[in-house]
């Protein structure tokens, strides 16, 4: 898009009752100090934006004379379609006009949006104006028409590893998230690690404490040759409790049996007294003949069954005092001492024993310790990995763009990142000319910095605009800008004097 400026009329601006000035491609302004030289191109930027060259708003109205009204118009003529617009202060109401026609300031505003924005348009009309905003107001408007290196650019500029690395993590998060995950991994697998190690040592420690351990074949051979000598002892003392439990039972069997013959032998005595009852028990009369026998013969038959079981009681009584006569009682005292003092040489054996055992599960507990900690080292180490990766990649792009951006440049110098103590990248914005910060520079330094900063701004964001030089008569020579050039330049003794040169 290339902008220029045809005609602009005042009236009643500032110093300026009635002007009209003509535009060429360089137009050159020329007149004593106070002729009101610069109050032309400030009356352009408050004729489109109500502000000076700088930015800041502006009261035209004059103070050295009457005045109704101020009016401005300005002609444009953007890729060759012609536009007057015009701005009026009346009575500090302000007016628009739109090749002559009212308009909101709506519709005056919406216009010049649609053209540049008004950082971008002072910048390139006043070569003073970008330096005098904030700097991350000038980095963004530089960067904003100088495209960002795609990650595939940097990701070929990092070592091949942390490529294919990040390559693979950035299909699924972006590296600010990736950056986020990991930096909170990483404090937890330090922490994890830390536990990690520390477990192992404990392990370790507790496995020093069993190195007196005793030989375990030699504890087997021990313990084999004890065991079966206890069996062996064992064995008899069962056999003997099983003969003493069985010469018990008799023992005792012999006694019941001894004691129911004795009771046999007294109901049988206390039967053979027996008075026998010769009388009727009802009418007491004395019993007769089958009566009297019925009674003799009840009582022989219970003398008969108690002797008959006397007598049985008797027979098996014998038999079992034949069985016991049969039996011996063994005793075993001495081989139960033997057995227990076996015992109490088996018993240190199987705690030693118990012993390996122990260590062979803290051996394995160590083993899984280390295994734990290697793991969790790996993990740490590649969250390690990605964080430096990334932090590469932010360096690597912030030197591409760098690179980009100082590409534009001829006797600029930008700086646009700085890299912090801790290795982190910061963003920053420092315009230097051959080595000096722009404060630094004299006057005619300045707008040569200026002249060339706008020029690399028209050529990234494709607008060719005018430029103005005030003051030219401190620079001795400068490179023409592209776009119109409004050259503005003190003469002694001169009335103001507009001359167009084509
Ligand atoms: N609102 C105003 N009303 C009347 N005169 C004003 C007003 N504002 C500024 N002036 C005067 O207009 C005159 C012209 O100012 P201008 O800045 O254009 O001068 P100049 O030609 O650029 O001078 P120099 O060579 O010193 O830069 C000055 O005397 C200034 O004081
Ligand atoms: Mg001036």
């Amino acid at each position: 898009m290339e902008i220029k400026l045809k005609e602009l009329k005042l009236n009643n601006f500032e110093s300026h009752q009635d002007l009209t000035v003509n535009f060429g491609e360089v137009t050159k302004i020329t007149g004593d100090n106070a002729e009101g030289k610069s109050t032309i191109p400030r009356a352009i930027t408050w004729s489109l934006y109500g502000i000076d060259t700088f930015g800041s708003k502006l009261d035209p109205t004059p103070t050295t004379y009457d005045a109704d009204e101020t009016l401005v118009s300005l002609l444009l003529d953007v890729d060759g379609i012609e536009t007057e617009l015009g701005r009026q202060l009346k009575k500090g109401k302000t007016k628009y006009l739109i090749n002559e026609v009212p308009s909101k300031a709506s519709e005056f505003n919406e216009y010049l949006d649609g053209l540049f924005t008004k950082e971008l348009f002072l910048s390139l009309f006043n070569p003073l104006y970008f330096f005098t905003m904030h700097w991350e107001k000038q980095r963004a408007m530089l960067l904003n028409y100088v495209t960002a290196p795609s990650n595939k650019e940097v990701f070929k500029e990092l070592p091949e590893a942390q490529a294919a690395k990040l390559g693979a993590l950035v299909k699924k998060h972006s590296l600010v998230d990736l950056n986020k995950i990991h930096r909170d991994n990483k404090n937890k697998l330090d922490k994890q690690y830390i536990a990690a190690q520390s477990r192992t040592k404990t392990l370790k420690e507790q496995l020093d404490e069993f190195q007196t351990l005793v030989p375990l074949p030699s504890l087997r051979t021990e313990l084999k040759i004890f065991s079966k000598e206890r069996d062996e002892i064992q064995e008899v003392i069962d056999l003997a409790g099983s003969n003493n439990s069985k010469i018990n039972k008799l023992q005792s069997q012999i006694q019941r049996l001894q004691d129911d013959r004795d009771f046999l032998r007294t109901n049988f005595e206390r039967i053979k007294e027996e008075q026998i009852q010769d009388h009727c028990q009802t009418c007491k009369q004395p019993l007769q003949g089958d009566a009297l026998k019925a009674v003799e013969e009840d009582k022989q038959q219970r003398q008969d069954s108690v002797a008959k079981d006397f007598k049985s009681a008797v027979a098996e009584r014998k038999k079992l005092e034949e069985e016991l006569a049969q039996l011996e009682y063994i005793d075993v005292s001495e081989q139960l001492q033997k057995a227990n003092e076996l015992q109490a040489k088996i018993a240190p054996i199987e705690q030693e024993m118990q012993k390996h055992e122990r260590f062979e599960m803290v051996k394995e507990a160590v083993t899984d310790a280390e295994q734990q900690e290697k793991e969790t080292l790996e993990q740490l180490n590649e969250s390690i990995f990605i964080l430096d990766s990334i932090k590469d990649f932010y360096g690597k792009e912030a030197e591409l763009q760098a690179k980009k951006v100082q590409d534009l440049f001829d006797r600029l110098s930008v700086k646009l990142f700085e890299q912090q103590k801790n290795g982190e990248i910061k963003t920053t914005f420092v315009i230097q000319m051959d080595g000096k910060d722009y404060l630094q520079l004299s006057l005619s330094e300045k707008i040569k910095a200026g002249l060339e900063l706008r020029e690399v701004l028209s050529g990234q964001s494709d607008i060719v605009a005018p430029a103005v030089v005030d003051n030219s008569e401190s620079i001795t020579k400068f490179k023409q800008p592209s776009g119109q050039l409004l050259m503005l330049k003190v003469v002694e003794g001169k009335e103001l004097e507009v001359s167009v040169n084509e």
